[in-house]
């Protein structure tokens, strides 16, 4: 993203805040449901395995980017699973930024080939140090891992959902990603509790310890790509959402926020960092925008460094 897209990005949120505008800005494609694997906190897996067709991602792609969308995320299921008619993820990701999107990330779970340099974050799924990421994942963090080092380009970001099963391994986590070389930083949500994994859910006290986990990283300078000022807001569980500046879209069906809005009660326990992020950002939380801006900086600071 140059100064110009940031620049437009910010007059984006100024109009957002002031004019407490719903529109969206950062879109989510769905590629499919079909994944490689069973992990113990997911719910969205294998539900149908259908592979969306090309022609409707790029549908979607134009039409999003039509309605103001500038930042888009590719997501699954596995992302990577994704081909059709000879396309695969690079292609969409060079798509994207030829239709005009300032940034274009991937979510995956890192077991098939994170060397997608054309992608401006790659979001690798790791669920903690190995035991228990294997625990949740299955017996994955070995391949990642050699993934990881066969990747040429430093665009990877650690995604951790934190629950009961790795919550005692931030910090440590935090330390594997800082000298790991490829890995760029880590962001970390907490486990939104589906009907069938509310077991995986954390304790007052475990979300307070884990939390304060992760302002230690943040004070020690490590790269810690989450606000530090939005940890205390969803301790208090006092943000507004659905964050309406957010929009999933999976087989020409919208979702406000994410696919999760529609599960019955489940915003209330909402673990995703993002939405309370992008939630506070947007209603002009001036602690949460200087925090913004900081990490903004420190992030490009250290992509620009690789
Ligand atoms: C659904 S996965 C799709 C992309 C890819 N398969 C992966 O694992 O990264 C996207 C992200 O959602 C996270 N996730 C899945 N279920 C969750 C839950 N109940 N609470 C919080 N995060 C969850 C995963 O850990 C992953 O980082
Ligand atoms: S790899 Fe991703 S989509 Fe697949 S089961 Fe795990 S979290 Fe869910
Ligand atoms: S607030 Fe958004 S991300 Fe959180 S559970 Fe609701 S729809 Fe999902």
């Amino acid at each position: 993203m140059d100064y110009l897209q940031f620049f437009k990005l910010s007059i984006f949120g100024i109009k957002t805040i002031l004019l407490k505008q719903k529109k969206p800005i950062l879109g989510t494609i769905i590629l499919t449901d079909a994944c490689n694997l069973n992990c113990k906190h997911c719910s969205v897996n294998n539900l149908t395995k259908i592979i969306y067709p090309y022609k409707d991602i790029k549908e979607e792609m134009i039409n999003m980017f039509n309605e103001g969308i500038r930042i888009l995320f590719f997501c699954g299921g596995e992302t990577l699973l994704w081909k059709d008619e000879n396309k695969t993820i690079r292609d969409l990701v060079k798509e994207a930024k030829e239709i005009g999107y300032f940034i274009v990330n991937i979510v995956t779970n890192g077991t098939i080939d994170l060397d997608i340099p054309e992608a401006d974050i790659i979001f690798l799924s790791i669920d903690g140090l190995k035991e228990s990421h294997n625990l949740i994942r299955g017996n994955t963090f070995d391949t990642i891992m050699e993934n990881v080092k066969k990747a040429n380009k430093s665009n990877i970001c650690v995604y951790t959902a934190v629950n009961k099963l790795n919550y005692k391994d931030i910090y440590e986590l935090g330390k594997l990603v800082k000298n790991t070389k490829n890995l760029n930083s880590i962001s970390f949500n907490f486990h939104t509790p589906y009907k069938n994994t509310k077991d995986l859910a954390l304790s007052n006290e475990e979300k307070l310890y884990s939390i304060n986990q992760i302002k230690q990283l943040i004070k020690e300078n490590y790269p810690v790509f989450n606000l530090y000022s939005a940890l205390d807001y969803y301790l208090k569980n006092n943000w507004s959402r659905p964050c309406f500046q957010c929009i999933v879209s999976e087989n020409k069906k919208r979702f406000v926020c994410g696919r999760c809005v529609e599960e019955e009660n489940l915003c209330d326990e909402c673990g995703y960092l993002f939405a309370v992020e992008f939630s506070l950002l947007f209603k002009g939380n001036i602690k949460i925008i200087i925090d913004m801006l900081k990490t903004y900086k420190k992030y490009t600071g250290r992509i620009n460094k690789d």
